[in-house]
């Protein structure tokens, strides 16, 4: 499939579990993909796999709290690109705990990673999109931001406030041809997945058998919504929070 020749997409995260999955996606698929991330290492080695592989990858080290270098770097890739057709809003953290025992340097970081950098992200990107009339946004809210897991009140309010925003910005502009949705993932293994896990002391086994489906999801079954959603093949989706979950309710 060759869906994204020619286009050029951003993909924040780009050197964790899921926005890996999604760069290698969209660039087996043609894309010139810039991944984000401010975790270099990882961030080099997903770039430089692409780029072996013989797709069309730069890496971007980025603190998104950072609002003017995301608005740097928005302006860096549309003077070497002229464009840019997909943004993956991707990159998050978790921070666990409940009203009381989570600190308000942790309420903040949730929001400043997990919402605000995704605002100021499209602020860069929508003009040229707005001008071009086409464009597409996926953002990674949470299966939670619908159906809140216990003692993650951060996490889950701001992925709640993803997937509002989503809709929000789906309205505002799907008159000027921008679809803007959102990916609702359950349980998928990741690094993230990974680090919780070791902190609950539980294992990945022990998580599959909570799923109907037998096993909790891949990185890759997640980038392949994304790159669908982000393609010309779902031209009426729009403000769509589209979950992918293997049918596990939140326990
Ligand atoms: N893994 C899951 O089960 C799951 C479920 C639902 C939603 N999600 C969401 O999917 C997205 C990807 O999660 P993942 O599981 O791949 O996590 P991950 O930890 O593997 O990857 C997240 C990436 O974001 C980057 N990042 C974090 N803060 C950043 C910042 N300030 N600036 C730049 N980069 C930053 C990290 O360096 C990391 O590479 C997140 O938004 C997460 O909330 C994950």
């Amino acid at each position: 499939m060759e869906r994204f020749r020619g286009k050029v997409a951003v993909v924040t995260g780009g050197g964790g579990g899921i926005g890996a999955a999604v760069s290698r996606r969209l660039a087996r698929e043609g894309a010139a993909v810039v991944a984000a991330d401010m975790s270099a290492p990882a961030l080099q080695s997903v770039v430089a796999d692409i780029v072996a592989a013989g797709g069309a990858a730069e890496a971007a080290i980025i603190d998104l709290r950072d609002e003017s270098a995301s608005r740097l770097m928005i302006e860096g890739i549309l003077a070497r690109h002229q464009r840019i057709d997909v943004l993956v809003n991707n990159a998050g953290i978790f921070r666990g705990g409940n009203l009381l025992s989570l600190s308000e340097d942790d309420w903040r970081l949730s929001f400043s990673v997990n919402l605000d950098a995704i605002f100021h992200l499209c602020r860069a990107v929508l003009p040229g999109m707005i001008e071009r009339r086409a464009g597409a946004i996926v953002n990674i809210s949470s299966q939670w931001a619908l159906s809140p897991a216990p003692n993650s009140i951060a996490y889950n309010v701001t992925k709640a406030a993803v997937a509002s925003f989503t809709q929000n910005l789906a309205r505002d502009y799907a008159p000027d041809g921008i679809r803007v949705n959102a990916v609702c993932p359950g349980e998928i293994h990741t690094p993230m997945l990974e680090e919780g896990l070791k902190r609950a002391g539980r294992t990945v086994e022990q998580l599959n058998r909570l799923v109907p489906f037998g096993r909790i999801g891949t990185s890759e079954e997640v980038a392949a919504l994304v790159a669908f959603l982000a393609s010309n093949e779902a031209p009426f989706m729009c403000g769509s929070l589209v979950e992918i979950t293997g049918a596990q309710a939140v326990a």
